[in-house]
């Protein structure tokens, strides 16, 4: 049987070699070259166009290339065979550095000198601990945990929100919505890392803004649906948040007339926080083909009835 690769962003080639050299008996075949599709019965996709994954009828398990499966889950005809998604070091170990290296440029007030710079204005500030500043992680998942314990070893106060309650060494941790207040009380900086669900749609809002104190900073990496960009752009405009760093967008690439390209206190990268590394991501998706094969429970296996 084969297992069918679907992805515009990621190398087919290098994912292939990876897969087949954990598993030589694995046939590895590279969309648009499906072959017969009866003989498919896996998939390692992202981003896959909707009704490409229904026309495989022996499809027995589909594991996702990314962390997030929201646009797997609204494509109405994905089979109901189990849907894993991708948990892997490298995804994780690359999240957490963008997040620290985003909570230390708000920290070390860098954009206050990039904007200085603009004027030559020659004026320091003087550098204050990591324990002055308070850094909330919205979603204390595989890469919000993670995150959240980088950023306690270098020093920063940290606070966790989450569905249920976590026990994470240094984290002060926040569950559910009657907690959101009390986490964003008094945050100096909001790092989210949320799956976007029906529940957390739309959740960076003017009333998540307003609950920030005056001057918090957002650093948003997980959906561009969870943001309200007309709120954001308000919020920093009124000077109430300090600014923001969007990575993912709610549409992708953002267009070139997009007001955030050019706001001075709103910085945008290309959907880029992390990535998973064939090196490594290959052995969690091998792992799970061996327990498909052999009859054994698989790994990371999305709850559908949750949306994540
Ligand atoms: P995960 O392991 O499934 O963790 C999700 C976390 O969010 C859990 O802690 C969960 O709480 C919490 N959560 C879910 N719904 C919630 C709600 N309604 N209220 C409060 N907390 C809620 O996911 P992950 O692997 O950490 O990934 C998180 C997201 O990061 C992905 O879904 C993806 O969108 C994004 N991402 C972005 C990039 C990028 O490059 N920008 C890369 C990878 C992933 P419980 O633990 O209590 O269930
Ligand atoms: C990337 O956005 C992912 O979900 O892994």
């Amino acid at each position: 049987m084969a297992l069918l690769f679907y992805s515009r962003e990621d190398d087919p080639v290098a994912w292939k070699a990876a897969l087949e050299a954990r598993l030589p008996d694995l046939e590895v075949r590279i969309w648009p070259d499906l072959g017969d599709p009866e003989a498919i019965d896996t998939a390692l996709v992202w981003r896959p166009p909707p009704g490409l994954l229904a026309g495989l009828p022996n499809l027995r398990a589909v594991f996702s290339l990314g962390a997030g499966v929201d646009a797997l889950l609204a494509d109405p005809t994905l089979p109901a065979v189990p849907l894993c998604r991708m948990v892997d070091p490298s995804l994780t170990r690359s999240m957490s550095e963008y997040a620290l290296a985003l909570a230390l440029f708000y920290h070390r007030r860098l954009d206050l000198y990039e904007e200085r710079q603009r004027r030559a204005r020659w004026e320091m500030e003087m550098p204050r601990p990591a324990a002055s500043t308070t850094v909330g992680v919205m979603g204390l998942g595989e890469l919000g945990a993670d995150a959240a314990r980088s950023l306690v070893a270098h020093g920063f106060r940290v606070r966790g929100w989450s569905r249920g309650r976590k026990a994470i060494e240094g984290v002060a941790s926040f569950a559910g919505g009657e907690e959101l207040g009390a986490f964003l009380e008094g945050l100096d900086i909001v790092i989210c890392l949320l799956p976007l669900t029906p529940e957390t749609e739309n959740i960076l809002d003017a009333d998540l803004f307003a609950r920030l104190p005056r001057g918090a900073c957002l650093v948003h990496l997980a959906r561009g649906a969870h943001l309200v960009e007309r709120d954001l752009l308000d919020a920093v405009e009124r000077g109430h948040l300090r600014g923001a760093v969007i990575d993912v967008f709610r549409e992708e690439p953002l267009p070139a007339d997009h007001p955030f390209w050019r706001h001075p206190r709103i910085r945008v990268t290309p959907h880029t926080a992390s990535y998973s590394l064939p090196e490594t991501g290959a052995e969690v998706v091998a792992d799970n083909i061996r327990r498909l094969r052999e009859g054994r429970p698989l790994r990371h296996v999305v709850r559908r009835e949750r949306g994540y």
